[in-house]
């Protein structure tokens, strides 16, 4: 019998390239701006709520706003990024997760979701995968982003289970640490170089089953 009871899924770049649209949306605002956001400067936002990415993007540029003009910026960024989110289809979730899914579903391992994005019922709506979630916590509920631990705490509470029995699926630095904040196995999905912090990492879920998290 496996200790893992319950698993957390992150949504942008766990379960849907959301990343991509993050970076382009991001992207456009620090042209607008005067300057460029490489791709390795979007790595520090992964995990991260907007208006503290969008801090981390001003203070690249060295671009200082009013309170006022950066709520304005980023509702335009949002709107932008939702734009692009809409040309989404199923198609689009990543691939493995699905199966994955039915594979807890069908061991009876509960399913829930821990995510920064204020975004994340919409998007899973789009790509059909709303009804997997027993729970759902998302941006508009945390009042800590991670690397806190709250977002995946509140999540194992709504699912009734202790932390040590659950495993966090995370592609954001941030995100692991939140997950081993929360005292829970950390699975890293992307790079070893990037996820050193991570319990596991794998490149993604194609080929990954429930057996792989352990004893
Ligand atoms: C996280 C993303 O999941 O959600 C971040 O990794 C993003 O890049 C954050 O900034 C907040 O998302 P949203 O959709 O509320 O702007
Ligand atoms: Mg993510």
């Amino acid at each position: 019998m496996s200790l893992i009871k319950a698993c957390l899924f992150d949504l942008d770049g766990v379960i849907v390239d959301t990343a991509k649209y993050h970076y382009q949306a991001w992207r456009q605002l620090a042209n607008e701006l005067g300057f460029d956001l490489t791709l390795e400067q979007n790595e520090q936002l992964k995990g991260i709520s907007r208006m503290e990415s969008l801090d981390i993007i001003l203070a690249i540029g060295g671009v200082e706003l009013s309170e006022e003009e950066k709520v304005r910026r980023a509702t335009e960024k949002n709107a932008r990024y939702l734009e692009l989110c809409m040309q989404m289809t199923p198609e689009d979730t990543l691939p493995g997760v699905r199966a994955f899914l039915d594979e807890l579903k069908h061991r009876s391992v509960k399913i829930g979701l821990g995510s920064a994005s204020k975004n994340a019922k919409v998007i899973l709506e789009r790509i059909d995968m709303l009804s997997y979630f027993e729970t759902i916590v998302d941006g508009n509920r945390i009042t800590r982003g991670k690397p806190d631990p709250q977002v995946f705490l509140l999540g194992a509470e709504d699912l009734n289970t202790p932390p040590a029995n659950c495993a966090v699926f995370e592609d954001a630095v941030a995100g692991i640490q939140s997950a081993i904040a929360a005292g829970m196995l950390a699975v890293g999905i992307g790079e070893k170089s990037v996820l050193a912090e991570a319990d596991i990492v794998v490149p993604g879920f194609v080929g990954f089953h429930f057996s792989d998290l352990g004893d």
